[in-house]
């Protein structure tokens, strides 16, 4: 909990993450994780959260430029933050340039593979970006390992147009050009441009589960359209799909904020991808953060999952009533197949503001 107006964003995003590892039982590496967040946020953190923010960062509602998730399956938990570097003074180039300096930084501390990176990153990262953002971070924390570490691209950094062609060199590049052609089948069908790339992702290390990622959201999209997505990975119970649709974002179709496929693609996965996650971000479905937390706990119970670690990473991220607002819990996703099965609850920061409750809607 945090209540401190003139803390940094900083400290007041790195308090809670101390409180959020403690939550579920990762305390043993805080000093190092919180000091990984500080780095990968920049110098424009030093500011204080009581200052508006300096870059509309897209990494959350309010532009705080943090999310927190905590992943959650048959293993022990996983925390997991998303940032935004900020270089100060802000600006795309600037922030590109100096998230750049981070990545060599954090090379050498935690060994990081970077072939991968090097492969794409030419087609990703152009002089001069449009667009969002051009690279987030994901600082990945579990017991007993080094903490990891992802980056996410834009595929709209060169304009809207190009997103499509970008993807498709990047998955070309990295060996998984049929896969590319089985996603475009399955996931981007309908007409109009309601279905796009979003994100392209790679994770920095050499493992076996090392993986590259690609996200396809989809506007204004009913629970067919997400099924028929999730048929495209191979070994995916694409059934799964409707239910957890319901359980969280009610029955639809998803008008407000997109539904959104990404895919796994690990080692030998050439033609087709092995892992799907839907992310459904709930806040745009529900009154208030307590109507959130109460279709999560459902979902995690259809899931078999028990609901303490999720129970107790909301009380270590929030800092109001869960009445008072809606969009602390930004987005639950549902992992189907490869690597890791389960459910990913994502968490807002809140340092820079809160959005209202929603009037409830009446059933027509
Ligand atoms: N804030 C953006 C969005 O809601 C990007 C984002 C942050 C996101 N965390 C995410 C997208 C988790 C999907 C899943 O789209």
């Amino acid at each position: 909990m945090m209540d401190d107006a003139d803390a940094s964003l900083r400290d007041f995003t790195g308090q809670q993450l101390t409180a959020l590892l403690h939550s579920v039982g990762l305390q043993e590496t805080t000093e190092t994780s919180v000091r990984l967040l500080h780095d990968a946020l920049g110098p424009a953190a030093a500011r204080p959260v009581s200052e508006s923010p300096v870059w509309p960062s897209d990494v959350s509602d309010d532009r705080t430029p943090v999310e927190f998730s905590t992943a959650f399956g048959d293993d022990d938990p996983a925390v997991r933050v998303l940032v935004e570097t900020i270089a100060d003074p802000p600006g795309r180039a600037g922030n590109l340039h100096t998230s750049l300096h981070v990545l060599g930084a954090l090379t050498e501390r935690f060994g990081l593979s970077l072939d991968r990176f090097h492969a794409v990153r030419d087609l990703f990262l152009p002089e001069n970006p449009q667009g969002a953002f051009s690279l987030w971070f994901s600082l990945v924390f579990r017991r007993g390992a080094l903490p990891a570490i992802k980056v996410y691209f834009n595929p709209d950094v060169r304009g809207v147009d190009q997103g499509p062609s970008l993807v498709q060199e990047g998955l070309r590049r990295l060996g998984f050009s049929a896969g590319h052609s089985t996603i475009t089948a399955h996931a981007l069908s309908r007409p109009g441009g309601l279905d796009r790339f979003s994100f392209f992702a790679l994770d920095l290390d050499e493992g076996d589960h090392s993986r590259v990622k690609v996200y396809v959201s989809h506007e204004d999209a009913d629970v067919a359209v997400v099924e028929r997505a999730a048929s495209a990975a191979r070994g995916v119970d694409a059934e799964r799909v409707p239910d957890f649709c319901l359980l969280t974002g009610g029955p639809g179709p998803f008008t407000g904020r997109p539904l959104i496929s990404s895919y796994t693609f690990v080692d030998d996965d050439r033609d087709r991808p092995s892992g799907y996650s839907l992310y459904v971000p709930i806040r745009d479905y529900v009154a208030d953060d307590a109507e959130a937390r109460t279709r999560v706990l459902a979902v995690l119970q259809r899931c078999g999952i028990d609901p303490t670690g999720f129970e107790n990473a909301l009380n270590a991220v929030a800092g109001r009533p869960l009445t008072d607002g809606a969009g602390l819990i930004a987005h639950v996703s549902l992992r189907l197949g490869r690597p890791r099965p389960g459910v990913t609850t994502y968490l807002s920061s809140e340092a820079y503001g809160v959005t209202a409750p929603r009037p409830l809607r009446l059933a027509n």
